[in-house]
């Protein structure tokens, strides 16, 4: 059955971007995606992946730095960016359509589209925080750098119960796996 996962990076404090969008205290960090709990594994699971409009604008900036080997956009599966403005970064390669509202509306589409595989909620923690208000988020992944930076895009601005499941060290990240708890 598919499962609707928010797997990230994080500060220690708990913010998945520096003030302004900066991801320089993640990317220099040492970690092993073939690792514990690493992407490699991870993203072989995912059938659909949802991220917010900064996440986008992020990625279409960064191409250089975090999308795929060749520079472009950087997932197989499809995507759905859920954003209000009129003219998003379009780019090449990118299987993308973009939304707006409540992300329960196109939920079941995300899902059929996932083919059994899970949902990847990219971030960030914007859009991840209505995906567990909207009681549609299953698992929290997080990769803790060991950093603090006491401002920046906070990591899940909702209140949100979890049970611990799995946790493993990669490199420099102390990582943890959790289920959220229904309500
Ligand atoms: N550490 C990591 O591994 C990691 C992972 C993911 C993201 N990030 C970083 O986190 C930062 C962004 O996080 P964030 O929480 O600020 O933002 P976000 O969730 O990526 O995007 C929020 C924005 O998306 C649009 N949006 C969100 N929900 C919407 C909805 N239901 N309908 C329509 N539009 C909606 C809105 O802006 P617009 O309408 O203006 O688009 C909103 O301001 C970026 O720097 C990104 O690189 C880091």
């Amino acid at each position: 059955m598919t499962r609707v996962r928010y797997y990230t990076a994080t500060t220690l404090d708990g913010f998945v971007a520096a003030p302004g969008d900066s991801l320089d205290w993640l990317l220099s960090r040492d970690v092993d995606p073939a690792g514990p709990m690493g992407y490699d594994g991870f993203i072989a699971g995912i059938g659909a992946i949802v991220m917010g409009g900064a996440t986008h604008r992020w990625l279409a900036a960064h191409l250089a730095e975090a999308g795929g080997p060749d520079g472009g956009w950087p997932y197989a599966v499809p995507c759905w960016v859920f954003t209000r403005r009129d003219d998003p970064p379009a780019i090449p390669g990118a299987d993308v359509r973009f939304v707006h509202g409540d992300p329960a509306a196109v939920h079941p589409d995300v899902v059929a589209a996932a083919g059994g595989r899970d949902v990847w909620v990219v971030g960030g923690g914007d859009l991840a925080g209505q995906y567990a208000t909207a009681g549609l988020l299953d698992e929290v992944t997080v990769s803790i750098a060991p950093v603090t930076l006491g401002a920046g895009a906070r990591l899940l601005p909702a209140h949100v119960e979890l049970t611990l499941r799995e946790v493993a060290r990669n490199g420099e990240f102390c990582c943890a796996r959790y289920d959220v708890v229904r309500p």
